[in-house]
């Protein structure tokens, strides 16, 4: 298959061009296209064989569901059982970076939920994703556009190196603004509970909902995650990558990466402007400043593909603390280095 790339300008959409992948959704086929968080990898969501592709095209555990993206709150009503009127509230975050899950509808086919009783729903800010959906008319079911295990795409670039031949179409509208994933909470128990920890953080959400919690597997890793997709290995560079947390980390990180190169590996460095002279024999990616983690968590997967594009055997990072959108950085992170976090 032929893997077409359309550029699509957010400030003047092009609406042939929505036309064309709308098209493809509604005749069953899958379309990558940008989010304010990452790359999804689109299907029709009320289709279930076209839902079904996606499991296919990204080698996706078929227990793990899906997220519906909606271009509208009012598209709700046929997708979810019931919302709690106190739920509500979190519905002046939307459009933005925030998954919902409530009771599934009867409409709602069996590969979106992968057999579970409940459906996540998202409803995103990027013009481009809520322009395609409208078009469409339909609910597009996507998960991160990445062969799985591999770090979410950020750019048209990244999800071409993993879906070329794969898939038909990629809209490219250029680099996501946030790049990690939305928050997802659970509004189908007893009480909103993050599954993932995303742009929108707990300490953020409790001061909307003072009984939202973190799943247990957030707070003690030794809990099984009720959210399937965050059992898995995910996020992967080619490379090892090692985390390090606490004082005079830089300084700590120069010496190892000395260490691995007198032993002839290829070792990349991500880490904050504030360090960046120190490492001017090195690969380096900048992770932006310490005092401001939004652009940590916009460049951190492009960066793991960045290293792997470099052909870097080990990859040595600055890690952060555990709270605000430290926590949410830091769940990507210590999966992409398979726990090799390491508190000095
Ligand atoms: O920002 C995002 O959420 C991106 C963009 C494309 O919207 N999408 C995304 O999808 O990250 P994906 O499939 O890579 O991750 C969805 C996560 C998985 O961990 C999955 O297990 C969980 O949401 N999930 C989906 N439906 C669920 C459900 N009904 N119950 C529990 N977890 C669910
Ligand atoms: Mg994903």
């Amino acid at each position: 298959m032929k893997t077409e790339i359309l550029i699509i300008d957010r400030e003047n959409i092009n609406k042939a061009y929505i036309k064309k992948a709308a098209d493809l959704i509604k005749e069953g086929a899958l379309v990558a296209f940008p989010t304010e968080t990452v790359y999804g990898l689109g299907a029709d969501g009320l289709n279930n064989e076209a839902s079904k592709k996606i499991f296919k095209a990204k080698g996706r555990p078929a227990d793990n569901p899906l997220i519906l993206h909606i271009s509208h709150i009012s598209m709700l009503d046929n997708l979810v059982e019931e919302i709690s009127e106190s739920h509500r509230k979190l519905f002046d975050l939307w459009p933005g970076p925030m998954t919902l899950i409530f009771k599934k509808s009867r409409l709602i086919p069996e590969a979106v939920t992968a057999g579970g009783d409940t459906v996540a729903i998202r409803f995103p800010s990027d013009e481009i994703a809520r322009a395609l959906i409208s078009e469409a008319n339909t609910p597009i079911a996507a998960p991160s556009a990445n062969i799985s295990g591999r770090p979410s795409p950020t750019k048209a670039d990244d999800v071409y190196q993993d879906m070329d031949g794969i898939i038909p179409l990629i809209i490219d509208g250029g680099e996501s603004n946030i790049g990690i994933e939305s928050t997802v909470i659970d509004l189908s128990g007893e009480s909103p509970t993050i599954l993932r920890p995303g742009y929108y953080t707990y300490e953020f959400l409790k001061e909307i909902l003072p009984d939202m919690r973190l799943d247990d597997s957030l707070v003690d890793s030794t809990k099984i995650p009720k959210s399937p997709g965050q059992k898995y290995k995910h996020y992967a560079p080619k490379a090892n990558l090692r985390v390090f947390i606490g004082e005079n980390v830089p300084d700590y990180l120069l010496d190892l990466a000395e260490e691995y190169k007198s032993q002839g590996k290829k070792v990349g460095i991500l880490a904050f402007d504030e360090d960046k002279d120190k490492f001017a024999s090195y690969p380096y990616i900048s992770l932006g400043s310490r005092i401001d983690l939004s652009t940590m968590s916009h460049v951190l997967f492009s960066s793991l593909r960045e290293m792997d594009r470099l052909k870097v055997d080990i990859i040595l990072a600055e890690g952060v603390r555990e709270n605000h959108l430290g926590k949410s950085i830091m769940n990507r992170m210590k999966k992409a280095a398979a726990n090799d976090v390491n508190y000095i």
